[in-house]
């Protein structure tokens, strides 16, 4: 067997869940080879969100990893990256010497990583690296059952449609909650316009069909009178994070979680305030969404 040869080890095990499933056995310490890459690949696909237990790697590693699925984005927050590695978002709710030293409050609206960009996340990344005793959890709402369960009202009322997703939605409430969130500069609010996506969006790969708005980040029904739009998210926000669409995932030491963007939507559960929590998050950056 060469370095590289197919790991007999690794296992896929589908959860009893919307979405989901378990990847044992993935070492990632020598080359990937092809056939198990291409596992992976098809079972991300598959099941839109896998968790990869005990995953004793460094931030290196992990950065390497999410490559092979394509370009990493930086996020615009950039003084929360991981010194040393600008592609890695820190995710956490720990102060040192009075600062924080991640992004306390990423995931606290349902969303899709980066859909107020042109291109967004194909997929996102997180690797636990300290864990809270209660707490922290996150939740993933698969929206090609939220697409596929829609109403044939409420599907021919968005059918075609775009609305405008814009990464200030919620940063000045965000700002209100936590203090600790830097003021925006000039700079950083030019690389982030409001940008148009479709509402139902088509799966580049697979070609399904995906609610594609959210609480956290879409900001109007575009053509469309304010209130009407105002209705009509709320009733979308509301369908497609109902439970029989989610996944609760309850972290355990070394789980690294790679979900699909163009499928799913993620909430952070919450961390009590007196618990540390800290994740290490790439992104991969996906198509124009149609
Ligand atoms: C995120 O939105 O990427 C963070 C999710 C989490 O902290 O559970």
């Amino acid at each position: 067997m060469t370095a590289s040869a197919l790991s007999t080890d690794l296992q896929i095990r589908p959860f009893d869940a919307p979405c989901g499933a378990e990847v044992i056995g993935l070492d990632l310490s020598r080359p990937l080879a092809e056939a198990d890459f291409a596992r992976i690949h098809r079972a991300h696909l598959d099941h839109h969100v896998l968790v990869f237990r005990d995953m004793a790697i460094p931030p290196a590693q992990q950065v390497e990893f999410s490559r092979r699925f394509g370009p990493l984005q930086r996020h615009v927050l950039s003084n929360f990256a991981l010194p040393g590695h600008p592609e890695v978002l820190v995710i956490s709710n720990i102060e040192e010497g009075g600062k924080p030293i991640g992004l306390g409050d990423a995931g606290a609206y349902w969303h899709s990583d980066l859909s107020y960009m042109p291109r967004p996340s194909l997929g996102s990344m997180l690797h636990a690296q300290e864990l809270p005793a209660e707490g922290g959890d996150t939740l993933f709402a698969n929206q090609h059952r939220a697409w596929d369960a829609l109403p044939a009202a409420l599907k021919s009322a968005v059918e075609g449609r775009r609305a405008e997703h814009w990464y200030l939605c919620k940063y000045a409430e965000l700002q209100k909650r936590n203090p600790w969130r830097p003021e925006l500069t000039q700079a950083q609010i030019d690389a982030v316009p409001p940008v148009a996506q479709p509402v139902v969006r088509t799966h580049p790969e697979i070609g399904r069909q995906a609610l594609f708005v959210s609480e956290h980040f879409t900001t109007r029904v575009l053509n469309m009178p304010d209130d009407e739009s105002r209705a009509l998210l709320a009733e979308l926000f509301a369908h497609s994070t109902r439970d029989e669409f989610v996944y609760r995932h309850r972290w355990q030491p070394g789980d690294m979680v790679f979900w699909d963007n163009r499928s799913l939507m993620h909430l952070a559960g919450g961390t009590p305030d007196h618990l540390r929590r800290r994740l290490n998050r790439t992104t991969i950056e996906g198509d124009e969404p149609f």
